[in-house]
């Protein structure tokens, strides 16, 4: 009968069979369940020859690169290195307000950073890749270009010269398979139960412009709304809870002054496969909590505004 740890067994005897003795392998690692529970069954089948990429492309959320540096360094012990390549990213975006030509520009520094990266690493012939098996049979369709690298079959969008050769060892697996896998390898639950954080991160959730300024801003209110989601015991409940920053500046009062600041939208919604989502019910007493905090806590937000939309014939994203 088929059982989690006889399909670990069976997985790192397949991996160590594709790449052999001594080939090294790439794995870039993204924060997000899939990629990290590949890490681990991949360090787990050929240890040190393992060769982790994580890069930090200035729209991740709060404490996301030392939560991965953590996790994957001093627990771990998995071979790791970050690229912090915020700079380039955010003077590609300087100045882009259309949704999907941010995408492109994250897709493409993306592939390129990790290109340059992948290039110091000797001998490495295999590139690792936690696709799952809703992505082999069909592709999401996001609002345009994607950052993975994965297009279905091929190393698609890395060039030719790199000649590395797939490792996918999840292409079986559903999701919450995927889940017990990470479990069973000792991936720890808040890592198990993450919920799904685009590719393009926050630059499709900060609207309009992005700058240093605006993404602090996100940065700060999405945070919070993460600690009052995981205290209210929600996190789990919801499909995916957030911060989307609005270009828009509306008048606020703050003491005696008027203030005239940013508006930030709450988006949380319950789903079970991201293509169809429902506005979750957040109790009130929780909302009002997220909702002070923001205005009190990050200093050029002073309005906060609640999504009760859904999917269709709204997105999930805002972007
Ligand atoms: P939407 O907004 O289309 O999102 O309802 C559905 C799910 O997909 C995620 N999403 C993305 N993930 N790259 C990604 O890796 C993207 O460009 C992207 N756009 C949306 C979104 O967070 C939700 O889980």
């Amino acid at each position: 009968s088929w059982t989690m740890k006889g399909f670990i067994d069976e997985a790192v005897e397949t991996i160590r069979r594709q790449v052999g003795e001594e080939g090294r392998v790439i794995c870039g690692l993204s924060g997000g369940v899939d990629s990290s529970v590949a890490a681990l069954l991949l360090h787990r089948a050929i240890g040190p020859r393992l060769q982790c990429i994580f890069v930090d492309n200035g729209v991740l959320r709060q404490g996301e690169r030392a939560q991965v540096e953590a996790l994957f360094v001093d627990r771990f012990h998995v071979p790791l290195k970050t690229v912090d390549a915020r700079e380039r990213f955010l003077s590609k975006l300087a100045g882009v307000t259309d949704p999907e030509q941010k995408r492109k520009i994250i897709g493409r520094e993306f592939i390129a950073v990790f290109e340059e990266a992948s290039r110091d690493v000797q001998d490495a012939g295999f590139l690792a890749q936690g696709t799952l098996y809703p992505d082999v049979i069909e592709s999401v369709s996001w609002k345009g270009p994607s950052v993975t690298i994965k297009s279905h079959h091929n190393v698609g969008g890395l060039p030719e010269t790199m000649k590395l050769k797939l490792v996918e060892p999840l292409r079986e697996l559903f999701k919450d398979e995927v889940r017990v896998l990470g479990r069973e390898l000792g991936l720890p639950p808040e890592m198990v139960g993450r919920q799904p954080f685009p590719g393009p991160g926050l630059a499709i959730r900060v609207l309009g412009e992005v700058n240093e300024k605006r993404l602090d801003l996100v940065r700060r209110a999405d945070a919070i709304v993460q600690e009052e989601i995981h205290k209210a015991g929600l996190y789990g409940e919801v499909w995916q809870a957030f911060a989307v920053l609005l270009p828009v500046q509306s008048v606020g009062v703050m003491g005696d002054e008027r203030t005239y600041e940013s508006t930030c939208v709450l988006r949380a919604v319950t789903s079970v496969d991201g293509m169809t989502a429902d506005w979750a019910r957040i109790p009130f007493p929780i909302l009002e909590k997220i909702s002070s905090r923001i205005t009190n806590e990050v200093r050029g937000i002073n309005r906060v505004v609640y999504d009760i939309s859904s999917k269709p014939p709204a997105t999930i994203e805002w972007e």
